[in-house]
Parts: C-alpha cells; structure tokens; sequence
C-alpha cells in the first residue's frame, strides 16, 4: 500500500486525475470505476480540464460507477446517475453508452446487481478503482458489518451515511435509506485502487484503514491486503497517521 500526503484537497485532486490520465494514455480503452460524492469533484474538474486540453481521450473507455441510491429516478438532482453526468460525462468526450451506474430503481433489485457483476467481468474486470471513503471506513456504500460482502448487493445505509449525506439533500428525512453498491471483491479485483480521501472528518477511518486491523468493522481496512493501492490524502484526512 503506498500512502501519499498533499498539501491540500486541490492537489490530491490534481494527482487522482494525473493518474487516471495515466491510465487512459496508456490503455485508453481502459474500464475505469467511478465513484461520486465530494472526495472526487476536484479530480473530475481536472480531468475535464485535461479533456478539454487534448491530454485526456475519453471516447474509448469504459465506466462502472461504485453505487446508486436505492428508489430515486435517474434524473433527481441527488442521484448518482445524475451526479456524474454533471460533474464529468457531459463535459468529455465520452460515449455515454460505455458509462454505467447500478440502477436502483428496478423491481428486481438482485437481478440488477448480479448483472452489473457478470457485465464488468465480461467487459474484462476493472483496470483503475476511484474510491473514497466514509466517515466509518465504507468504500462503496459496503458499510460496516461483521463481514465483507464480496458482490454487488443492497445495502441499508448507517445512519452515520445517512447523516453525512443529509448535505446533498433538503433534510435527513429525504436521504435513501438504502442503495446498491458494488461488492468488495469487485473493487479488490480491480487492478489497481485510487482512494481520495480529504478532510478532518475522514482521519479516523483513514488511520483504522491504514494502521487498524483488516476487520469488516472498518471496511475499507481490507485494500491493505491489495497488491496495487495508493491512497491520496491532504493534511487533515492524514493528521492521525
Ligand atoms: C460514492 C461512494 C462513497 C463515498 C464516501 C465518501 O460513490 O461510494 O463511498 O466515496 O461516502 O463521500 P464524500 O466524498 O462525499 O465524503
């Protein structure tokens, strides 16, 4: 595991985009996995920018988002699909028929999830995992349990979750209280995992994760045992290392 500290939420953004910029000049039909909330809109500005540059060619890539909200349309201001489409996708140029965020509208929610599995393995597993991380340890929304649940699945938030993302919604009460959220083996299958993490209110998952024990309690413990991981943190989310 490779731990690199950054002046500020600016730069560690900066340095995700770097790498997935990396990663696209390099493989640039590369399957990347996306995640949305706060820790990655510094990096979607930057990989825009490099887009917009000619540095960044999106049109032959691939992307599986980490999760969606459970009973929440597609264009509701606060759904994930609807996250990505104004933080990244409408401003790259990306075949939106290669982007992919779980539903979590459909009747048959397992059915929607086992399929989301099958399709990123037949597209040939994930070459680059961005990640962040909760304020209890959750990567995904695979919340703190007494194990770790290996596929894409449904998940009944914390109200530690519920309460961290009141921010995007009118009031707590609006929150989903459920969504469905990649599995840990997705992501540890990934070849490689980019986790943000920035803030004062991510230290303590941010030290259990890196000095704690490997424990479901703190889900994002497990990327320690990932042969190919690098976390960027800004001062505060590393002030108790
Ligand atoms: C988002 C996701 C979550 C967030 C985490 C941190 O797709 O899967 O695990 O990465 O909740 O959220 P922010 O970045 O808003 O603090």
């Amino acid at each position: 595991m490779q731990v690199c500290v950054f002046e500020n939420a600016a730069q560690v953004g900066k340095a995700a985009a770097t790498l997935i910029a990396a990663q696209l000049i390099e493989k640039p039909d590369s399957v990347l996995g996306l995640a949305t909330g706060s820790s990655p809109v510094p990096c979607y500005k930057n990989l825009i920018e490099m887009n917009r540059q000619g540095v960044v060619d999106f049109s032959r890539m691939t992307s599986y988002n980490l999760d969606e909200y459970v009973g929440i349309p597609e264009d509701h201001v606060c759904s994930y699909h609807r996250f990505m489409n104004d933080e990244l996708f409408d401003h790259v140029n990306v075949n939106k028929a290669n982007t992919h965020v779980p539903s979590g509208l459909a009747e048959d929610l397992d059915a929607v999830a086992a399929a989301y599995d099958e399709d990123i393995v037949k597209a040939g597993g994930i070459d680059l995992q961005l990640l962040g991380i909760g304020r209890n340890g959750h990567i995904g929304f695979n919340e703190p349990g007494d194990k770790f649940i290996p596929g894409c699945h449904v998940v009944e938030l914390t109200q530690s979750t519920i309460e961290a993302n009141t921010r995007f919604f009118d009031s707590e009460a609006d929150v989903p209280r459920k969504a469905i959220s990649l599995g840990i083996s997705s992501i540890m299958n990934a070849r490689k995992v980019v986790l943000i993490a920035t803030g004062a209110d991510k230290a303590e998952a941010v030290r259990l994760s890196v000095k704690g024990a490997v424990d479901p309690q703190v889900q994002a413990s497990i990327l320690r045992t990932h042969p190919n991981v690098i976390f960027l943190l800004d001062k505060a989310a590393a002030s108790q290392l």
